[in-house]
């Protein structure tokens, strides 16, 4: 989830991601929540950026975890979509039930009838990406509002380098690597192949502050690591209970696009999932 050092490649164990991922959701449901929570900068939060960048309603957040933007996002017509039903039974703790248990890549909501799409701390992973951009694209009503949350390598403080630089050699790892990182690299291509327009490319660092042991093991468990053994890990965490007093930065990336097409224009609503227009 954070992403503290240089990245080349997708690293990772290949066409293994996806079950990697199911397991890793099953076990620690809210987790990438629970991090973020702990995120500020200069009193704003991860979800707070988010949110000032999103349109208008309905919106769906996609891949949308235990639901943390739910709240802020309910009078806005939110519904959310993930494939993990660990993390939509946590959504219930926001007080909504506007939930379905489905593929990013298969939206089960009919054509351009939402305002926004959001999707927080996962682009990095959906895959296929392209099959996922194109779900969001055909959802958003034409002139409707993209936002995308991402994990970045900048801006960070030498402190921060340094603890990364410390963490990845405990756990014997170069750097971290997500799936879609290569193709996120160029972002204007990737959203434009999707009748995606971006119109922001924003980055900004926000700081975890340990205040506990737990918090400091929270950060290590909530990263993706799924080529790195069990001993490796518990030697991370063990590290990071020592972190407890500092700050931890977690660089961000928000992208936001609009979708084109005729028509433009938005409308507020309610959209229930469970139809889509084509199969
Ligand atoms: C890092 S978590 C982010 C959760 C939430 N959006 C947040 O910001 O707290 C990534 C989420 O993506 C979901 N996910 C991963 N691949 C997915 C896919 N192909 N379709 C739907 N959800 C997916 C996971 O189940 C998980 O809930």
């Amino acid at each position: 989830m954070v992403d503290p050092s240089q990245r080349r490649g997708t690293g990772g164990p290949g066409g293994g991601w996806a079950a990697y991922l199911r397991r890793f959701h099953e076990a620690n449901p809210g987790i990438t929540e629970d991090v973020l929570a702990h995120a500020t900068d200069q009193g704003a939060t991860p979800y707070g950026w988010v949110v000032d960048a999103v349109g208008a309603g309905p919106v769906l957040d996609l891949a949308c975890g235990s639901g943390p933007l739910a709240p802020a996002l309910a009078g806005r017509g939110w519904v959310g979509v993930d494939s993990s039903a660990s993390e939509l039974a946590n959504v219930r703790q926001h007080g909504t039930g506007r939930v379905a248990l489905a593929d990013a890549v298969s939206v089960p909501l009919p054509d351009g009838v939402v305002g926004t799409v959001v999707c927080s701390m996962a682009l990095m992973l959906v895959d296929p990406v392209d099959a996922a951009l194109a779900e969001v694209a055909r959802v958003l009503r034409p002139g409707g509002t993209f936002v995308a949350l991402l994990p970045s390598t900048r801006p960070r403080t030498a402190s921060d380098t340094a603890h990364y630089a410390r963490l990845l050699a405990v756990l014997r790892r170069r750097h971290l690597a997500y799936p879609n990182d290569d193709r996120l690299v160029d972002a204007t291509g990737l959203m434009g192949a999707h009748s995606l327009r971006l119109v922001e490319d924003e980055r900004r660092r926000f700081a975890c502050r340990i205040t506990s042991p737990a918090v400091g093991v929270m950060c290590v468990r909530s990263l993706y690591l799924p080529d790195v053994d069990p001993g490796r890990l518990a030697a991370g965490e063990h590290l990071a209970r020592g972190w407890v007093g500092k700050e931890l930065g977690l660089p961000l990336r928000r992208l936001v696009a609009v979708r084109e097409g005729a028509g433009e224009g938005t409308q507020a609503g309610e959209v229930s999932p469970g139809s889509r227009s084509r199969p």
